[in-house]
């Protein structure tokens, strides 16, 4: 078992009238990463929060930001989320704009960047990226909504870029679908942080859950 497993609770499935209070909880109850789905109707066929959302919020924890952009285009939007307060900013592979500029930009701002890929794209897509990125993210669910169900033919995808990524220092994370039986699954395939939406926030008790995913010691809570 890997011992240094992190995890991104998604606010997308939080309290949106309760947000700062919301990631105070998480905060409080040992997350590693918040993670933060920015989506535009565009991309993906859902509308979130933009970079005034995650100012606001930023206030409410000393947590890394770990922020999701599912937007196309992507590129003038990134100056806006660095300075709101993001610690990771992660694009998708599958932009019609040029991703290495992009990545490119994410960096210049002194933050980190994550390169994403949607179910239906290759691992082999993420080979020229190894040596820019910070972070993989890889879908286990069409992105666009919380709550659906893992695609568990996501699993080779996971270890082929577990292997691609040798001892490269990346993180591999994934994403869509994470309860208490596939976290294991994906651990085992060799990610490192689980973005964990709505098997969070239908808990009371975030602090339990959020030690099961990452730990597998389930029984009762
Ligand atoms: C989906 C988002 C996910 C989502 C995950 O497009 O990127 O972060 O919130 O939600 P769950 O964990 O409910 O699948
Ligand atoms: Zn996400």
């Amino acid at each position: 078992m890997n011992k240094v497993v992190k995890i991104a609770p998604s606010i997308l499935s939080a309290n949106f009238s309760n947000l700062g209070e919301e990631i105070e909880k998480l905060d409080s109850c040992g997350c590693d990463y918040v993670h933060i789905d920015v989506m535009d109707g565009h991309f993906v066929p859902n509308i979130t929060i933009g970079p005034n959302v995650v100012n606001s919020i930023r206030g409410f924890t000393k947590k890394i930001f770990d922020v999701h952009l599912m937007i196309d285009p992507v590129k003038k939007f990134i100056p806006q989320f660095a300075k709101a307060g993001s610690d990771i900013i992660t694009i998708h592979h599958e932009i019609s704009e040029n991703v290495f500029e992009c990545i490119d930009l994410i960096k210049k701002h002194n933050i980190k960047a994550g390169i994403s890929i949607k179910p239906a794209t290759s691992s082999k897509e993420v080979k020229k990226y190894l040596d820019l990125v910070d972070l993989i993210l890889v879908m286990t669910v069409e992105p666009g909504f919380g709550g659906q169900k893992f695609m568990l033919d996501q699993i080779n995808k996971i270890k082929e870029i577990k292997e691609m990524v040798g001892s490269r220092k990346i993180d591999i994370e994934v994403d869509g679908g994470i309860n208490e039986k596939t976290a294991k699954m994906v651990i085992d395939a060799g990610a490192n942080v689980l973005v964990s939406g709505s098997t969070i926030f239908k808990h009371k008790d975030y602090k339990k859950v959020i030690e099961v995913l990452r730990t597998n010691e389930s029984s009762n809570y």
